[in-house]
């Protein structure tokens, strides 16, 4: 399991996250919505190990991970997508994964033999020796994902994976979290801003506002939640 606990970020004097905590239990998927500002990306960079906590714990299977190196969290079984997409574009889509599965293999054909698994896992096979700056935003989101999945871990934090994506694209999005889910038995904790999403995908949310978990349970749960609605949803 994973423990966020009372975990608190300030940047100059303006306080980011506030006393948060959070767990994730195996094969769960977690959502955590919360509106532009929130603090939702600098969470993901603190339990991932791109930023310091000022105060707090995170703990993976007791395992304290906290203010370890990124390299060395994904070693323990955390591996992160980014907002802002970016493969190397002018490597193969093949290559862009290869260079998730070198987290845990030096040998070239090892690599390549898991990271052709993934592609073809998101269903990218066909498109895995062309270039990654060619593909369009939803392809190259894939193969983002597939890098991820590639450092083969237990906890896979997505962050707005969804935005840019037309309804259908996001369907599709939402169906291979789920097929991944069952077939890696792996949790997945996923920032999204629109609701509908999220209540779809996830088994537990938690609504951030101002750095502050302002409600948190199943997403029937949260969104009857008055303060959510009085503060989240503008009701
Ligand atoms: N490295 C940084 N230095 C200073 N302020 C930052 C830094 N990163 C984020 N912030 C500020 O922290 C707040 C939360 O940002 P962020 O975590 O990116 O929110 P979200 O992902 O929910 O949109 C914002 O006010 C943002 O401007
Ligand atoms: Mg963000």
């Amino acid at each position: 399991m994973l423990k966020v606990h009372d975990v608190s970020k300030s940047f100059g004097g303006l306080l980011v996250i506030d006393s948060f905590s959070m767990e994730v239990q195996p094969n769960q998927i977690v959502g955590i919505i919360g509106p532009n500002g929130a603090g939702k990306t600098t969470l993901f960079n603190i339990i991932t190990g791109y930023l310091s906590p000022d105060r707090g714990t995170v703990t993976l299977d007791n395992h304290n991970i906290t203010k370890k190196k990124p390299e060395k969290i994904n070693r323990y079984g955390i591996a992160r997508t980014f907002q802002l997409v970016k493969p190397f574009a002018n490597m193969t889509v093949l290559e862009n994964v290869m260079i998730g599965a070198f987290s845990h293999t030096s040998k070239t054909a090892e690599a390549r033999r898991i990271a052709q698994e993934y592609v073809e896992l998101v269903g990218l096979q066909n498109k895995a020796n062309e270039k990654a700056g060619k593909l369009s935003l939803p392809e190259r989101k894939q193969i983002e994902l597939a890098r991820a999945l590639a450092t083969e871990p237990k906890y896979l934090f997505l962050d707005e994976v969804f935005s840019g994506l037309n309804p259908t694209e996001i369907e599709e999005i939402i169906k291979l979290i789920h097929s991944i889910k069952e077939l890696k038995k792996i949790s997945f904790v996923v920032i999204e801003h629109n609701v509908r999403v999220i209540s779809g995908i996830s088994d537990k949310v938690y609504v951030l506002h101002h750095g502050v978990v302002i409600a948190e349970g199943t997403p029937e749960e949260v969104l009857t939640n008055q303060e959510v609605v009085a503060a989240y949803l503008g009701g």
